[in-house]
């Protein structure tokens, strides 16, 4: 393609793609399939890369990151970050209202919103692209956190339309919403990190994160709800979000005009039963004068505005006994304490177990079986036991002695220094941690053997036909026909039948095959070194290419691949340096399974950059594929099938007829072998 023609269906395709993230991040209402939105962007990133001076900073195919910040650069805040003055009480959001009037009459419009429960941002437009993206900090001055906030999806780089202000502020609030909350911490949990203990701890901790492409992965969103500027379009709050709406801003919908007390009561009532109903967390409802001159009026205090007021919900909390303690035991040894309750009922659901954290914890609040608990539901997701109600505590409540014994193994217990969780050292021979490691291995990011499942894992262990990832790979089909298990219906699932039928274990043998074709990087994530998640394990293969180079590196020489800390280096040279793990190595090797990165197609010219090719018909120098990687390898593109977008058509003997007639009527461009050795000559 010309570099003309390449700029206009760059333009085109940056439109598209600014659209349809729009539709998909902001309105949640998309209309082209994944699948369509991601060969867009894997066109314009083709586009991009032949012509990179045509590439502009704002590109969707930018939202992936890639800039990495070792120091966030302290900014001064143009408008300083106010915080609100918060209540808890009827009484003192009464009083503020009162205080109002007071100050500028009666009858006052105010805009009542939710509070989003998450991290504060402040993001800057100039000429409708976004500048600059600022936390709060201390009010004051914020950190500059551009180059991670140009990684959320739903805020748009460069404003739609053009009736925007031409130089604003936007804030409002980043946020996880709870499905990529769990989505994150059971990766969290898979690679034997601790999870984030609710979502704004996640968002505070993935906007500080300084490589830019691991924020894009978190999936992080940002609600919009206050604009700041000289030259606004209207003279109220709630005209100027609407409006800003339109420049392609996530301004919720949960906002609503109020004039008297009892509507913003009613509004407050309202989002403190149906928050359980939210994909994500607020924690209160705020309160906004809604006209600009009654806001100046009202003024500043030294801390907050006179013209708005939050109004905190308080944290669900109800009492009840304590009966036992439980130990779980998770894929990486952790040992969680979890407390069995007298069932009760908490916003909205019942609650039979609540989170004790760990063993310090359990000392500090001097927890003991038998007391009757405060079981609070706040920003976590799961609940946990605030206290103890000292009054109703009985002569017969027992004191906790934290398990010394793994429940699962006997293993003795070990904590390592400066860290609050017991661990149970037996990795390879304790179930939930074998039964945890094949879990992993298999898991679609891994190893993708999805005919396997957690249950026909747990049957497979427990008939004793595996004890590790590698005897995997010795299973026969006679091992695992007829097999099967009925799992009784427990608390969050149905009863359920496992039975290892010919048409499953056919297609679990052959899946286990395939698997040699796994590239080392996930086979590097899927042997389940601790701290080795997918990324790691991505610069570990990259940089050291085999598995024989990685087992030679030092401490010091795994710390000097990037993002690879001491934590990570010491688990993975301790991983390779333990005799069970190097067995199951090589018999996985002997199997097949890749441990050394396979050399990807090096460029060798750019003669036949940003052209597109169909490879037909048998030649008599080359083989067909041998044909398309001289294409890559010269820069151009192989195309399975003809169309308007084919340069040319390498024809062998006995090319389709189907094909030679769709080139004929496109008039694309038909070569013979010779010529296209020619070409790449
Ligand atoms: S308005 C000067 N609106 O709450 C007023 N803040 O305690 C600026 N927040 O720092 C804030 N939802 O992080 C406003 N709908 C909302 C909000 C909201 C959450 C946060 C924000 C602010 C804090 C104040």
């Amino acid at each position: 393609m010309t570099k003309d023609a390449s700029k206009k269906r760059i333009d085109e395709l940056v439109d598209e793609l600014n659209e349809h993230n729009y539709n998909y991040y902001v309105l949640s209402s998309p209309t082209i399939s994944d699948f369509e939105f991601d060969m867009k962007l894997k066109e314009l990133e083709k586009l991009e890369t032949a012509f990179p001076e045509l590439a502009s900073a704002d590109s969707p195919t930018k939202r992936v990151g890639g800039e990495v910040t070792k120091e966030f650069r302290q900014v001064v805040h143009q408008y300083p970050m106010l915080s609100l003055g918060n209540t808890y009480s009827e009484q003192e959001l009464t009083d503020f209202t009162n205080r109002v009037k007071k100050a500028i009459g009666e009858n006052v419009e105010y805009v009542c919103e939710l509070k989003y429960d998450g991290v504060a941002v402040g993001l800057r437009y100039e000429n409708g692209r976004l500048v600059q993206a600022i936390t709060r900090g201390d009010g004051e001055k914020g950190d500059d956190v551009t180059a991670n906030v140009r990684t959320i999806k739903s805020i748009p780089l460069q404003l739609r339309g053009s009736e925007y202000p031409i130089l604003f502020e936007i804030r409002g609030e980043v946020m996880l919403t709870h499905d990529a909350f769990e989505k994150l911490n059971e990766a969290k949990t898979e690679i034997g990190e601790a999870p984030f203990a609710n979502p704004r701890n996640a968002a505070s901790g993935s906007l500080k994160m300084q490589d830019s492409r691991l924020v894009a992965e978190r999936n992080l969103d940002c609600f919009l709800y206050f604009i700041l500027g000289e030259n606004l379009p209207f003279g109220n709050h709630y005209d100027n979000l609407t409006e800003a709406r339109k420049w392609g801003f996530k301004i919720p919908m949960f906002m609503a005009k109020c004039r008297t007390n009892d509507d913003i009561f009613d509004f407050i009532n309202y989002w403190n039963n149906e928050r359980n109903n939210l994909p994500f967390d607020i924690d209160g409802v705020v309160i906004k004068v809604n006209d600009f001159h009654l806001q100046q009026e009202l003024g500043f205090t030294a801390k907050s505005p006179r013209w708005a007021i939050s109004y905190k919900f308080k944290a669900e909390r109800v009492s009840t006994k304590l009966l036992s303690i439980a130990y779980q035991v998770g894929r990486t040894g952790a040992v969680t304490p979890v407390a069995n309750l007298e069932p009760v009922l908490l916003a909205g659901t019942t609650v039979k177990r609540a989170s004790l954290h760990n063993a310090d914890i359990i000392a500090k609040l001097d927890v003991r079986i038998g007391d009757t608990v405060f079981v609070e539901k706040g920003g976590e997701i799961i609940p946990k036991i605030i206290g103890v109600d000292l009054e109703k505590r009985s002569q017969e409540a027992q004191m906790v002695v934290f398990q010394q014994t793994c429940p699962e193994c006997g293993e003795k217990l070990i904590r390592t220094e400066g860290e609050s969780a017991f661990y149970c050292p037996n990795e390879n021979g304790c179930p939930p941690q074998i039964k945890g490691k094949l879990e992993h291995f298999i898991s679609r990011k891994a190893m993708n053997i999805d005919s396997l499942g957690e249950g026909k894992i747990e049957l497979l262990f427990e008939k004793g036909l595996i004890h590790n990832i590698a005897d995997l790979y010795d299973l026969k089909e006679k091992d695992l026909l007829g097999l099967e298990k009925v799992f009784p219906a427990s608390e969050d699932k149905k009863e359920r039948k496992i039975s290892f039928q010919k048409k499953t274990t056919e297609n679990i043998l052959s899946a286990l095959k395939a698997s040699t074709n796994v590239p080392f990087p996930r086979v590097l994530f899927a042997i389940g070194i601790r701290y080795v998640g997918e990324t790691v394990a991505k610069k570990l293969a990259e940089h050291f290419r085999n598995i024989s180079n990685l087992q030679k590196a030092s401490i010091e020489e795994l710390i000097l691949v990037s993002e690879i800390g001491a934590t990570i280096a010491e688990s993975v040279f301790n991983f390779l340096r333990k005799e069970s793990n190097l067995q199951i190595i090589e018999r996985l090797k002997s199997k097949g399974i890749q441990f050394e990165v396979k050399e990807i197609i090096e460029k060798k010219s750019g003669k036949l950059d940003g052209k597109t090719f169909v490879v037909s018909g048998v030649f008599k120098h080359f083989q067909r594929d041998e044909v398309k990687i001289a294409i890559e390898e010269n820069g151009g593109r192989n195309a399975s099938s003809v169309s308007s977008k084919t340069d040319y058509i390498v024809a062998g003997d006995n090319m389709g007829p189907a094909k030679l007639e769709k080139a004929t009527q496109l008039g694309v461009k038909i070569i013979s072998e010779e010529e296209f050795i020619g070409m790449i000559r």
